[in-house]
């Protein structure tokens, strides 16, 4: 294993095209942790969350990750205060169709007219044109699937979002989506130590579709110093995180970890795993950690 003393570079995570004609470098940012407890209301330190966002551009991440839901508009209006006008190469994935009602809690609405309201106002919030990934943040069991990637695919029609992303799907309902619309990426729930979406992704390898796991760390629970990948981190010096988002990018080409935090230090942290090669050997023990 080697790991960089250097500045890191995402772009040491090599690149995706996402939809087949927009690249991104693999490892991206998750926006969630940048707003307040319960992912409600603004951030404890907004200055910092600002200087997170502007330091992982200068640390060449190109796909920010996030949500209308995320405050909710505080990550977006943040995006847009910290990086307005983007740097050509950058890709702000939003979603929509989870609306909240209070600090914690998610409910999913995917009626067309909701859908179609949320892109206008991420659209403005953000200051775009055109979304490059609009995702459907879940699919509302209440509303036919087709009406939801349908009016998807219409904003796509319209110019007002490049490509559609789904989130927490399995493989039926994005193969059903598929038959819809072209499908960019899914977001699932996926890390080192749970990996229940396994087969969701084998269907993204074989289908180009990029696979961006939500809670890459655990939500910080592999990023522990006393947490299961200690050990294996200070054999290999490296810090836990190193290796819990080193694992994901070897897993797979399609992989694009989105790893969320409000601290610099924890994003340089996080960016220099885009330098560290695991051994197929080292790859195999970090597996068997995880599954103790
Ligand atoms: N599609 C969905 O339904 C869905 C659901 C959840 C999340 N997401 C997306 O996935 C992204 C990632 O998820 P997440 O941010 O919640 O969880 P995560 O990336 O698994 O973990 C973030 C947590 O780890 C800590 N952390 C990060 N880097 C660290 C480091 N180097 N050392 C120690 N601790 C570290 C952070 O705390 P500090 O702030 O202190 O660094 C934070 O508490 C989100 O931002 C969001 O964009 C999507």
């Amino acid at each position: 294993m080697t790991s960089s003393t250097t500045t890191p570079d995402a772009a040491a995570s090599g690149s995706f095209s996402l939809g087949g004609d927009l690249p991104v470098n693999r490892l991206g940012f998750g926006t969630m942790q940048l707003t307040g407890e319960g992912v409600w209301g603004p951030p404890k330190d907004h200055d910092e969350a600002v200087a997170v966002l502007r330091r992982a551009v200068e640390l060449g991440v190109t796909l920010f990750d996030t949500a209308d839901s995320y405050g909710p508009t505080v990550a977006e209006e943040l995006l847009r205060e910290a990086l307005h006008p983007y740097a050509d190469d950058v890709v702000v994935a939003t979603k929509a169709g989870l609306t909240r009602t209070g600090p914690g809690q998610w409910v999913p609405v995917g009626r067309p007219a909701y859908l179609r309201q949320q892109c206008e106002l991420s659209l403005r919030r953000l200051g775009l044109d055109r979304i490059d990934l609009f995702q459907l943040h879940r699919i509302d069991p209440e509303v036919a699937l087709e009406d939801q990637v349908g009016e998807l695919l219409a904003l796509r029609d319209e110019g007002k979002i490049r490509h559609i992303g789904l989130s927490e799907v399995d493989v039926d309902q994005l193969a059903m989506a598929q038959t819809i619309a072209p499908i960019a990426s899914v977001q699932n729930l996926y890390n080192l130590a749970n990996r229940d979406a396994e087969t969701l992704l084998e269907h993204c390898e074989a289908h180009d579709v990029a696979f961006i796991p939500w809670f890459p760390l655990a939500t910080g629970a592999l990023s522990k110093s006393d947490g299961p990948l200690a050990d294996a981190a200070e054999r290999h010096d490296a810090s836990p995180s190193q290796l819990a988002l080193a694992w994901l990018l070897q897993r797979s080409p399609v992989m694009l970890p989105i790893p969320g935090t409000s601290s610099r230090a924890h994003l340089e942290d996080n960016v220099a795993a885009a330098h560290v090669e695991l051994t197929g050997d080292e790859y195999a023990a970090l597996e068997r950690v995880s599954a103790d």
